[in-house]
């Protein structure tokens, strides 16, 4: 990737996600507002058929499905070469990985280090994983939240970018307290990519700089 500056062309984005795609919507929104400077390039789905696909239909953004098989749980062997065709193919300079239910193994760690990022539920590295609003209700946490951060090898482990913090309230269910999380996302997913295609962003150390 070339030197980002605020000035510089908008950033190459491509999405990667397995559902609803609520956080991709936020992206493509804070682009229509002219606070992001960046272009989302592919939108890309290991599940036919996920809202995520018709959300960039009707946003005109190009989109595919595109099989994580044989395996389950990542995306290695042949997905993985299907998926760096289509990444390099859109021409993406980041890859932003937005309920993307599945781990990104070596080769696409490599072609694109320290331009992979995630958002995950909760306020790592407390409760990485699955369903960390549970875990945090699970816990009796006061405080959740949510992260962007850089992807690494590791599960849920690079370099944290933003996070945001919500009130955990004594009647919170699962749904309402993922929910009061997920507006929190909305935020800070654009905030994060913001910092990115403004140059304001990067890694030292294994720990984010911001400018
Ligand atoms: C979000 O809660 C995100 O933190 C997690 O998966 C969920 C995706 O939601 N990684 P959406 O598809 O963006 O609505």
């Amino acid at each position: 990737m070339t030197q980002r500056t605020k000035k510089a062309p908008p950033l190459r984005i491509a999405v990667l996600g397995s559902g609803s795609g609520s956080n991709c919507q936020s992206l493509i929104d804070a682009i229509a507002a002219g606070t992001l400077n960046a272009e989302i390039t592919g939108i890309f789905s290991d599940v036919e058929g996920a809202p995520i696909l018709d959300r960039a239909r009707r946003h005109g953004i190009p989109c595919r499905y595109l099989s994580g098989s044989p395996f389950k749980t990542k995306i290695d062997g042949e997905a993985e070469t299907r998926y760096l065709a289509a990444l390099e193919a859109c021409g993406a300079e980041v890859i932003v990985l937005a309920g993307f239910m599945r781990i990104v193994k070596h080769r696409l760690l490599s072609a694109y280090a320290g331009r992979i990022v995630n958002i995950h539920p909760s306020l790592l590295p407390a409760f990485p994983g699955v369903k960390s609003w549970e875990q945090a209700l699970r816990y009796g946490t006061k405080l959740a939240g949510c992260t962007v951060h850089f992807v690494d090898e590791g599960t849920d482990t690079g370099p944290i970018i933003i996070q945001r913090a919500v009130p955990v309230l004594d009647d919170d269910t699962p749904e309402t307290l993922h929910a009061r999380i997920q507006v929190e996302e909305h935020i800070a997913y654009p905030e994060a990519l913001r910092l990115i295609a403004d140059g304001r962003s990067t890694i030292r150390d294994h720990r984010v700089v911001q400018a």
